[in-house]
């Protein structure tokens, strides 16, 4: 029956990851798959975590099914963390019960059903991604039968934001389309709008009447976790219905155990309690319910004043680094000689940065000196070390002469 079927290309993520693993050059440096690593090159579980997960092995006294939108303290929480409290105008959407959160198996489960949903709710609607964006951003939105297109946001030539024509692109985006916004931390460019910038796209999307569908993978390794949700909370002023897709991956450290959640907003109460019957209908069909222990930790953290306030210390430990780290690569690569100005990098936020290497120089860094970064020459500035810096470095500086 599969005779004729022939393998997929796979995803060259995914493909990096397997090559860092089998490499055995003990001195191998990981810039590839946006995971943090602390300063010994490792990706801890945060002491918060542990706490929650011994609190849970003692006081859990069921497995049983959570329901196809999963337990309503982890919708809770995570709508605590979108909508802060410092932003007003939210805690009405709140209070007029026009938010409704589904818990999903991580930030790309979200992703996923509130693709389905689109599909099934709006099915006329084309999704239009940012150019670049997360390659597996594609994969999601086909496979649920999206159409998906792309606006401008970066300028390669300046390596910097390219505003102009991302409003000149959104201006053409048909009414009752969905348009695919990165909160924070832009996944690969680390490049994000401004409030100001926020306002502006808020108001094109309110004037076309364009539904904004927004990505929040790296909440809290921005700025600050209230100030990371200020572009959601600006959209909000603006647009009567949003869809977030929320990852507890990188800012809870929770990768493998798959916790994310769909929000959705509505322009009242009936629309939202509608569209979630709908997104639990989407996801029924799917997985039929989500686990559960991921969302029994976070719902843990969020609900136990001690527990969040350490959370939320660690979490600011894990932002700190990756900023620092930022700095001390432009610093080096300065002092290796790098004939280019690498500013840029400590400009930008979150765990990626797009370097400017070209696929050559890239696979050159992989064969000769095992340092493994995305063909696009996305690196995740959180497998810096203070111990791999100096070496990496000076590769670096070799490839570009
Ligand atoms: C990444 O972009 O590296 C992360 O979001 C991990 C992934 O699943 O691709």
């Amino acid at each position: 029956m599969f005779a004729t079927l022939q393998p997929t290309a796979g995803d060259p993520l995914l493909a990096l990851m397997t090559a860092f693993k089998a490499d055995s050059r003990s001195d191998k440096i990981d810039l590839g798959v946006g995971v943090y690593k602390d300063e010994e090159g490792h990706t801890p579980i945060l002491a918060s975590v542990k706490t929650a997960e011994a609190y849970l092995l003692e006081t859990q006294d069921t497995k049983t099914y959570i329901g196809p939108a999963g337990a309503p303290a982890l919708g809770k929480a995570i709508e605590q963390l979108l909508f802060p409290t410092i932003y007003t105008t939210s805690q009405q959407l709140l209070a007029d019960n026009r938010v409704a959160t589904a818990q999903t198996p991580g930030g790309t489960g979200a992703l996923r059903v509130g693709a389905d949903f689109i599909h099934r709710a709006l099915p006329k609607a084309k999704i239009w991604v940012s150019n670049p964006t997360w390659a597996n951003h594609y994969n999601i939105f086909e496979s649920a039968g999206l159409e998906v297109g792309d606006y401008r946001y970066y300028d390669a030539a300046n390596q910097s934001l390219d505003f102009a024509g991302m409003l000149a692109s959104l201006q053409t985006v048909p009414a009752g389309d969905v348009v695919l916004l990165h909160a924070c931390c832009h996944n690969p460019t680390g490049l994000d709008l401004n409030a100001e910038q926020w306002h502006q796209v808020g108001a094109l999307l309110q004037e076309r009447g364009i539904m904004p569908f927004i990505d929040s993978a790296y909440l809290g390794f921005a700025e600050g976790l209230e100030e990371d949700a200020k572009g959601i909370n600006i959209l909000a002023e603006y647009c009567a219905d949003m869809l977030i897709a929320c990852s507890c991956s990188k800012n809870f450290g929770l990768y493998n155990e798959r916790i994310g959640a769909l929000t959705v907003v509505a322009a009242n109460k009936r629309d939202a309690q509608a569209a979630f019957s709908q997104i639990s209908y989407c996801i029924r069909g799917n997985y039929s319910m989500p686990p559960n222990h991921g969302a029994a930790i976070v719902s843990t953290i969020i609900n136990s004043s001690e527990l969040r306030q350490q959370w939320q210390q660690e979490l600011a430990a894990m932002r700190s680094r990756i900023l620092s780290m930022r700095q001390q690569f432009t610093q080096k690569l300065a002092e290796c000689g790098a004939q280019r100005d690498f500013g840029f990098i400590a400009e930008q936020r979150g765990m990626f940065s797009f370097s400017g290497l070209n696929p050559a120089q890239v696979t050159q860094l992989q064969t000769d000196d095992a340092i493994y970064i995305v063909g696009s020459g996305r690196i995740n500035v959180a497998g810096m070390t203070s111990s791999n810096l100096d070496r990496l470095c000076q590769a670096i500086v070799r490839v570009l002469d």
